[in-house]
């Protein structure tokens, strides 16, 4: 007969090899190699090194990053600068990002390239990139976000589409559209010939080709969709989910979806839109069709009473935000299919965030005097509940 104590001792090994990391846990932020050895900035190389194990270039492994210069000009050198830096101090990183409708150089964006010719490009791009990195660093991707924002841009577009309809208005004057369709949205449209192609499917043709051509250029390397709005459930994110669902049911090579994380606390009850069981509930979804997710670009802004971004307006505004941190960290740590959370700059003094959102900043993980904020704080403990064995 088993004493309790060996039956308790038995559900704990259970539960433990069940939950044992299988995978090691990915903490991480953008790396902005100049910063890294600097000496106006001391800390930050320190603060990278001693907290993180994953980075991720914030601009220079995008299209206008590596591809910037004209169809057949590569330079990899900032970006490998980065990933020199991220090899050297034993870090993964995370590649950000092929196909999307930001970064786009002025070769690409003017040289009124058809269908097939955007389609060579993309193929080339990718592979490129791709076979770079796997043979310059090998190891040191853990993902690439193939695609990135595609359901976003193009709901974007189509809703402007129908409000200038439903306005009288020109849908298809160039005037009137403010939220343009991606430039890869056209592959797919016209075959070599100028033919139009009946198949066409503006969001989906050049997401599925992007896919599977870096599966082909390489076969190990992790396969993610980033977008934004598709962290809790609502309308948008399940639009999000269900593009992503068809994806995956198609056989597209997709291994893991990509949660930026941009949040945004307005008042103190805001809090209440990130609660753990809406994040839990949304992580658990994507889960369940067995991909991997990364919580990809974490910054919780708040109102702040100075234009720098430094100063939170009110000690409840912070609390909020600690409230958050602690809530992803917690629904990441009881997710075992999410497997790495990068913030998108990890101290106030480098954030993108005061310069896109006029008196909003206090954004990120550290101040700007590298000090840890209670959110980090409330972050690492969320996330030691994945080394929780039974109680
Ligand atoms: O490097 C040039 C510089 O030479 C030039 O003088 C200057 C003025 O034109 O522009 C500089 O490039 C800017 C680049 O950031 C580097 O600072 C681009 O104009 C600017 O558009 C770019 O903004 C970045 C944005 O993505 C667009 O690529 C932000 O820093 C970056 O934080 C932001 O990150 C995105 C993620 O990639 C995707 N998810 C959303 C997130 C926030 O928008």
């Amino acid at each position: 007969m088993l004493s309790m104590k060996r039956i308790i001792v038995v559900f704990c090994l259970l539960f433990a090899s069940v939950y044992s990391d299988q995978d090691p846990f990915y903490l991480g932020s953008t790396l902005y190699a100049p910063y890294m050895t600097s000496p106006t900035e001391p800390l930050y190389s320190l603060v990278m090194q001693r907290e993180f194990n994953i980075a991720v270039a914030e601009n220079e492994m995008k299209f206008s990053g590596v591809h910037g210069g004209g169809q057949t000009i590569y330079d990899f050198s900032r970006a490998d600068a980065i990933a020199t830096l991220a090899m050297q101090n034993g870090m993964k990183m995370r590649g950000h990002t092929l196909v999307w409708h930001h970064a786009i150089p002025s070769w690409l964006s003017q040289g009124n390239y058809t269908s097939v010719q955007l389609a060579q490009i993309l193929v080339d791009h990718i592979t490129t990139v791709i076979q770079h990195y796997s043979q310059k660093y090998p190891g040191l991707i853990l993902a690439w976000d193939v695609v990135n924002e595609a359901y976003n841009v193009e709901r974007g577009y189509l809703n402007e589409q129908a409000a200038l309809i439903a306005a009288g208005k020109d849908p298809t004057d160039p005037a009137n559209i403010k939220s343009p369709r991606t430039i890869w949205s056209k592959i797919g449209q016209f075959d070599a010939a100028g033919n139009p192609i009946s198949t066409w499917d503006p969001l989906r043709d050049y997401v599925r080709l992007a896919f599977r051509t870096a599966r082909a250029a390489d076969p190990n390397v992790k396969l993610f969709y980033n977008d934004y709005s598709n962290e809790g459930i609502s309308t948008g994110s399940t639009g999000n989910y269900n593009f992503v669902k068809g994806l995956v049911g198609e056989g597209v090579p997709i291994d893991g979806v990509g949660m930026q994380y941009h949040l945004l606390l307005n008042k103190p009850t805001d809090v209440n839109n990130y609660s753990q069981s809406t994040l839990l509930s949304n992580l658990q979804r994507y889960a369940a069709l067995g991909l991997d997710i990364h919580i990809t670009e974490l910054d919780v802004r708040i109102p702040t009473s100075d234009a720098t971004g430094f100063i939170p307006t009110t000690p409840d505004l912070l609390a909020a935000q600690t409230q958050v941190f602690a809530n992803v960290a917690a629904t990441c740590a009881q997710t075992p299919a999410c497997k790495a959370l990068l913030c998108w700059g990890f101290t106030y003094a480098h954030s993108w965030i005061p310069a896109s959102f006029a008196f909003f900043g206090a954004a990120t993980p550290f101040d700007q005097n590298y000090v840890p904020t209670p959110g980090y704080l409330a972050l690492q403990k969320g996330l030691l509940l994945r080394k929780k064995c039974c109680f």
